[in-house]
């Protein structure tokens, strides 16, 4: 073909091809905004995606990964070494309320995380590079997941569990996702701590019920309840270490039947976040400790469900360096930002960081003029199609020079 191993050239052409194919990934994200599907139901898109990829022509599609909606393609390059890029396709229960033409066409579903644009970029990626193949110095694993938003159906951890990290054996990864605090035209990522562990705490206090009236008779699991949670939020302010991180919040609370009646127990429930392992593991230890020592203190008894949901994200440091290079590299110093902060949201993309190294990005995608500046999960959330392109040269150049320079 023309193209010499000039990298200047190669760095052109990706870049170019990404802006090429703007309107099909502006298409591609539209239909795909149209037809949101919830977390364990992406069939059509997931029929969507693979039909896409066969058309774009890459080496293998596998459909229904792992008894799961997941699509995972592959690209073959030259030699024996493999990169990941993931994409998440679900959509969440929610009544969009902006007025646009690709507006939801399923009523209460919604693609307000931006997964519709996530799966998009990386169809995107998917046609650069089969586009490139001839320079191609490794091969590209494309993962298309089902059930980021939800903790019970476990999105990544499936996929992990049925192999898509191995046959070939990934040697990194990276995704991306959109971020509404950045302009359109930027991009960001950190090393370390990047995303909270987002776990689900259950407690039920149980007393002894009696007359209002009559308190002595009974074991109160409201005044048990009441202390346990006050004493639960302390834990993260006498126990963690203030330069950690952390987030306990009691987020519901049920209990009782009328004024004058004493209950028999109580239920509340809430979330935990952290940005490390370690303290992830420390926590419930000490909710424990609060919950026991409350309940024995006033006779009652109690149940706590600690869940795991998503782990932390945290990035890592070489992939990471070489994520900010070649994004400087590609898009000018003046649009990568080293963000500063981690962020205390939950991603399933951490349990693929406990398997390979990899790096998670931001996208910018807020535009003050054309009025796209509604965070996240929000129901006039949008985002600037002009970030797509920019969106796929940068995965499409991280895949490409990954493997180029670990082959
Ligand atoms: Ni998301």
């Amino acid at each position: 073909m023309g193209i010499k191993h000039i990298p200047e050239e190669l760095k052109e052409n990706i870049k170019k091809i990404s802006f090429d194919i703007k309107d099909d990934v502006i298409n591609w994200r539209r239909h795909i905004h149209m037809y949101p599907e919830l977390s364990g139901q992406e069939q059509k898109t997931a029929k969507f995606v693979a039909q896409k990829l066969r058309e774009i022509g890459v080496d293998e599609v596998i459909e229904n990964f792992g008894g799961t909606t997941a699509v995972v393609g592959l690209i073959k390059g030259k030699h024996d070494i493999t990169v990941a890029l993931r994409a998440d396709m679900d959509a969440l229960p929610m009544i969009e309320k902006i007025d646009v033409p690709y507006r939801s066409r399923h009523e209460g579903v919604m693609h307000s995380c931006g997964h519709d644009a996530h799966t998009a970029i990386l169809l995107g990626a998917a046609k650069v590079l089969v586009q490139m193949k001839n320079h191609l110095m490794g091969n590209v694993k494309l993962i298309f997941q089902p059930c980021e938003e939800r903790h019970d159906c476990d999105g990544a951890k499936k996929l992990i569990e049925a192999g898509v990290l191995e046959n070939p054996e990934v040697s990194a990864i990276f995704g991306i996702h959109m971020f509404p605090e950045l302009p359109a035209g930027k991009v960001g990522t950190k090393p370390g701590h990047f995303m909270a562990s987002s776990d689900i705490f259950r407690v039920v206090i149980k007393g002894k019920g009696s007359h209002a009236s009559r308190p002595h008779l009974g074991v109160d699991p409201v005044v048990i309840a009441a202390q346990t949670i006050t004493s639960l939020h302390h834990i993260v302010s006498r126990k963690v270490d203030p330069l950690h991180p952390a987030v306990l919040t009691v987020g519901k609370i049920e209990g009782g039947y009328a004024e004058n009646i004493i209950p028999d127990e109580v239920k509340f429930s809430g979330t935990v976040r952290t940005l490390s392992l370690e303290l992830r593991d420390e926590i419930p230890k000490w909710m424990e400790h609060t919950i026991w020592g409350i309940t024995l203190a006033y006779g009652g008894a109690y149940k706590f469900e600690y869940e795991h949901g998503t782990p932390p994200v945290i990035n890592d440091e070489k992939t990471t360096k070489f994520a900010l290079g070649m994004m400087r590299d590609l898009l000018g110093e003046e649009n990568v930002v080293e963000l500063e902060n981690p962020s205390m949201g939950g991603e399933d993309f951490g349990e693929y960081l406990l398997k390979v190294p990899g790096t998670f990005i931001r996208l910018g995608i807020r535009n003050e003029e054309k009025g796209i500046t509604a965070p996240l999960h929000s129901p006039v959330f949008d985002i600037d199609e002009d970030a797509l392109p920019i969106g796929v040269a940068v995965m499409s150049y991280l895949a490409f020079k990954w493997v180029e320079e670990h082959s």
